[in-house]
């Protein structure tokens, strides 16, 4: 048996795991979401879904992993057996994440050297620009199926062949401070532009009668992929760190720090969008084609769109390393098998996995299969795959793991954990024992039918 990782320090350990939740989520994802689910109003409810339910679930995650020092799979077979299932589902959902986030992260590069070189050819049509980079006009594309993401994905092995403190803790104290004073310039830019104060009121005014179900389905399921909940990363983060840390520090630290990244990409992302007078939404489609337009029209776009993109590579690299070294861990100490031979092959299946991904956009037309409001549908396959992970797998290992801590390890186990034995008081404890055996899975519950299209939209 190797020996396991551990933290070298509580700080690395909280930068870690702020780059796990920090990723594409929070940058091209959350502005979008909180413009169109009721701005202002929508940012109160966003943070109080984050520390009322996304830190109960983060809490729990931690205190298995810490509590067992074992992988997601590991952990509950030590603990209940009847349980080792839910582990397995968060590998999973890690796994297929891992797959097409890879790819994406080789398109985030792409854009790197395109603004670095050839910025004016993305300004003429940036939306030819993205399809044909993806094989809209025909012709396999190499560089975004194949070249890009297999860099991607090597930068991502060979961080974490290094290993924990010397490999993800490492880098993740490097490119965190990074990215944050990255999304600063980027925010003060945004914010300085003709005209983008205004519209930033605008969309910072609180008005609560623009929040209904669809605002409250759309933070939660936010909450849950941005914090990198129910897909066995945070219990893998969690059982390398040392007893002697505070828990529940560390947890609200995460969101937070997880938060304020977020609400910062709505300052940097919001503002310049709307002053070019394009509308605010998110997703690949947004961030590759959409924001063309910003960057044209800014003096030194292509420098700050270079940045911006820079930017999504660090937030994109700390997220895949955490779920590789989730599914690392799991495979390499359930199977007895060397760390590093583990590493590159599973890297190398989630590429070749991936390839379906890419290849769907624009290239091959191949769809998955679905079931919501109208029926029977066929997505295509890159949005089957997000469906699959986002509304599915990763809600039912929440579920499961706020109703194992909840119900079956136990509230006085968990707090055993949670205070390091009593060293640490835990102030909280009475809500969040109601918080994690009734609330958060009654949200959750409420999230995957949802997704289902069971309240009609
Ligand atoms: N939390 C990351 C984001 O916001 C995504 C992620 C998902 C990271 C799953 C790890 C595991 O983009």
């Amino acid at each position: 048996m190797e020996k396991r990782g551990q933290w070298a320090s509580n700080i690395g350990f909280i930068l870690a795991a702020a780059g796990s939740a920090v990723g594409l989520g929070n940058i091209w994802k959350f502005p979008g979401v909180a413009y169109n689910n009721g701005g202002g109003a929508f940012l109160i409810l966003y943070i109080i879904i984050v520390f009322l339910i996304g830190s109960t679930v983060m809490l729990a995650e931690f205190s298995v992993g810490r509590n067992t020092q074992k992988n997601a799979v590991g952990a509950f077979r030590s603990l209940d057996r009847r349980f080792t299932w839910v582990g397995s589902i968060g590998i999973l959902t890690g796994f297929i994440i891992l797959c097409y986030y890879g790819h994406v992260g080789g398109w985030v590069m792409k854009y790197i050297f395109a603004y670095a070189t050839d910025a004016t050819g993305v300004f003429v049509d940036p939306t030819n620009y993205f399809l044909n980079f993806l094989g809209a006009d025909g012709n396999f594309p190499v560089q975004a199926a194949v070249i890009f993401p297999l860099i991607f994905m090597a930068i991502t092995v060979f961080i974490i062949t290094k290993g924990v403190s010397e490999g993800i803790e490492k880098v993740s104290k490097v490119l965190m401070p990074a990215l944050f004073v990255i999304l600063i310039v980027i925010a003060i830019r945004s914010v300085t532009l003709p005209g983008a104060m205004e519209k930033l009121t605008q969309f910072l005014v609180v008005d609560f009668g623009k929040l209904n179900g669809t605002s409250v389905l759309a933070a939660l399921g936010q909450a849950f992929f941005s914090l990198s909940l129910g897909m066995g990363v945070m219990v893998t983060y969690g059982s390398y760190l040392s007893r002697k840390e505070n828990l529940v520090r560390n947890t609200l630290t995460v969101c937070s720090l997880d938060t304020l990244v977020a609400l910062l990409a709505g300052l940097a992302i919001i503002p310049a969008v709307l002053v070019s007078g394009i509308e605010v939404s998110g997703g690949g489609g947004f961030a590759f084609i959409s924001l063309a337009t910003v960057f044209q029209g800014m003096p030194f776009g292509a420098f700050f769109g270079m940045l911006f993109y820079i930017l999504l590579f660090f937030a994109a690299l700390t997220s895949a390393i955490s779920i590789l070294e989730g599914t690392v861990a799991f495979v390499s100490e359930e199977l007895n098998l060397n760390r590093k031979k583990v590493t590159i092959i599973l890297g190398i299946v989630m590429f070749a996995i991936g390839m379906l991904y890419t290849l769907g956009q624009a290239y091959s037309g191949m769809t998955g299969i679905w079931l919501d409001v109208n029926g029977i549908t066929y997505p295509p396959f890159g949005d089957f795959m997000e469906y699959v992970t986002d509304r599915l797998l990763m809600p039912i290992c929440a579920l499961a793991f706020c109703i194992f801590v909840g119900w079956f390890w136990g509230i006085e186990r968990a707090t055993q954990e949670i205070t390091s034995g009593g060293k640490y008081g835990f102030a909280l404890k009475g809500i969040w024992t109601i918080l994690v055996k009734f609330i958060a899975p009654i949200a959750i519950i409420v999230i995957i039918l949802s997704g289902f299209g069971v309240f009609g939209f």
